[in-house]
């Protein structure tokens, strides 16, 4: 499928959702306000992938990422890590609740695909 429709209203706050989308994982996080803070008080500066929570959100409390390590392809579990966000176990990258790098060998970002809010509560990835 060249597009995806997804039902926001169905994932709970503080919950994930993956969807699959062109034959890979779609991260979708229904954040926290606790969780926007924690994205937001992180020096952009500091990081290895400089990017502020700003520019990877359409709206704080929906993050919607690929979820494909940008390190060599590994599916990262979500809820874990030092950093409250993901965990790829291949090789021990670390994600924060924004899906940036912050500790292991995976140089970038999760990647933010093309998505776009339809109604108030449905997203279409694609
Ligand atoms: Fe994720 Fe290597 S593929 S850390």
């Amino acid at each position: 499928l060249a597009k995806v429709e997804v039902e926001m209203s169905a994932i709970p706050e503080g919950k994930n959702l993956i969807v699959k989308w062109r034959g890979k994982p779609v991260f979708i996080r229904h954040r926290t306000a606790d969780e926007i803070d924690e994205a937001n008080k992180v020096d952009v500066k500091s990081l290895r992938d400089p990017q502020a929570d700003d520019d990877r959100v359409k709206r704080p409390e929906w993050l919607v990422m690929l979820g494909v390590c940008t390190h060599l392809g590994c599916v990262p579990i979500g809820e874990a890590g030092d950093y409250g966000g993901w965990f790829c176990p291949c090789h021990g990258s670390h994600y924060d609740i924004s899906g940036r790098i912050r500790k292991g060998p995976a140089p970038l970002n999760l990647e933010i695909p093309a998505y776009d809010f339809s109604e108030d509560e449905k997203i279409i990835v694609g």
